[in-house]
């Protein structure tokens, strides 16, 4: 008698396999059809379910002409001026949450932006830079948006975190190159925005950040909050440029 048919009193087990057409396949744990979204690593879903949300975002307002080299410096100034008021709420509230449990494993100060903007702004317009160039409403909105996350659900910075510093490590390095055309500088200076002296090694370290993010304990409802958020985050820096232009 086949080992696995069920007996007077035996549970009924259903077999590892399963048959169709004749033929019988071996079940796998978990089928591809058995799977749902939340199956599929944070990170992974960031970068899939933002796809197109980041190539509009390259495609708005003044972000054309920074990738052609043709922003006036002016522009690049204001857009650095933007950037932050959006960089100082980001760090004050990661700062602030250092130690809540959605941030920590994430939290690298090595990856701040403040202080690299402020030499950039204040080599490029000034001391008084703050006081000519004022953020945007798009980038007040934006800045508001991260202050309040940090008050009421922290796990929305990781969404802010992963959006800009990401892309910093990333697509900034390409945006570097066309800095100097703008600024007509061939010393190189103005640039320390797209430069990480603590992060040697940039695709080493967006995989251990990519790693820790996939291993934050997030129920379905959270990781779903982290990908819509991200999601806002690309709208936001997208009416930043559109309001510089
Ligand atoms: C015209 C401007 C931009 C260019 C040329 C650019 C280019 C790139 C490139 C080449 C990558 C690497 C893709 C890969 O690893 O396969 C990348 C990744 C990324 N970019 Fe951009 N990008 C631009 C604008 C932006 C903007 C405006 C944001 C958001 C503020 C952004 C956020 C990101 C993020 C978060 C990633 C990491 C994706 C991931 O690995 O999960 N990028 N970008």
């Amino acid at each position: 008698m086949d080992r696995l048919a069920a007996g007077p009193g035996r549970a009924r087990t259903p077999p590892p396999w399963r048959e169709l057409g004749g033929k019988a396949y071996f079940r796998l744990p978990l089928s591809p059809f058995e799977m749902t979204i939340t199956d599929t690593a944070l990170s992974a879903r960031l970068r899939q379910e933002t796809k197109a949300a980041h190539t509009r975002a390259e495609r708005r307002g003044i972000m054309r002409a920074f990738l052609t080299g043709q922003l006036p410096a002016e522009s690049y100034i204001a857009l650095l001026a933007n950037l932050h008021a959006v960089y100082s709420a980001l760090e004050a509230g990661l700062t602030a949450q250092a130690a809540h449990p959605h941030v920590a494993p994430l939290y690298d100060p090595a990856l701040h932006r403040v202080a690299a903007l402020e030499a950039d702004l204040t080599l490029l317009a000034g001391a008084d830079w703050a006081t000519r160039y004022r953020p945007t409403g798009a980038a007040q909105a934006y800045a508001a948006r991260i202050t309040e996350l940090a008050r009421t659900a922290p796990l929305g910075l990781v969404a802010h975190a992963y959006t800009r510093y990401l892309g910093d490590l990333s697509g900034g390095q390409i945006l570097k190159r066309m800095v100097a055309p703008i600024l007509k500088r061939t010393d190189g200076a103005g640039t320390a925005f797209y430069d990480f002296p603590g992060i040697p090694d940039p695709d080493g370290f967006k995989q251990r950040w990519r790693a820790a993010l996939d291993a934050l304990p997030l129920s379905a409802g959270e990781a779903d909050f982290v990908v819509a958020e991200a999601l806002g985050a690309f709208d936001a820096n997208g009416a930043v440029f559109e309001a510089l232009a």
